[in-house]
């Protein structure tokens, strides 16, 4: 399917989702408040990929939280859940950053998927996607 339609109704948060598209697991979260007060803290020259790696923007966007994420809708991410080091797939909410934690070589990602230790070379990748209403996201 080019396309798949995810109701988030049931999504509180702190709760994730994953649904396959094209293949790779894309993991759908509410982030909680301090996730995204963690995200939003980091500072960009800590950041060892400083591209937002978000189909939905410019290929050169910086690597902000509110980058990895889309306008008004700030607490949700959308991710292929896919490591970029040699494609494991990494665990959610473990790890040092708080984010994801690849078991394969000891990847860290923090709460906004983007790479902060280990052998992984980027951010994870965020697909294209759109809230279609409220309750209910676009991928593809
Ligand atoms: Fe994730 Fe190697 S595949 S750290």
């Amino acid at each position: 399917l080019a396309s798949v339609e995810v109701d988030v109704a049931s999504l509180t948060p702190g709760m994730s989702l994953i649904v396959k598209w094209r293949g790779k697991p894309v993991v759908v979260r509410n982030r909680t408040e301090k996730e995204m007060k963690d995200g939003e803290a980091v500072n960009l020259s800590d950041l060892k990929d400083p591209i937002a790696r978000n189909a939905n923007l410019p290929a050169d966007a910086p690597a902000t939280d509110a980058n990895r994420t889309t306008p008004g809708k700030e607490a949700w991410m959308v991710m292929v859940q896919v490591c970029t080091h040699l494609g494991c797939i990494p665990l959610g909410q473990e790890g040092d950053f708080g984010g994801w934690f690849c078991p394969c070589h000891g990847s860290q990602y923090d709460t906004a998927g983007r790479i902060r230790k280990g052998p992984a070379p980027e951010n994870m990748a965020v697909p294209v996607f759109k809230f279609i209403s409220d309750t209910k996201i676009l991928i593809g």
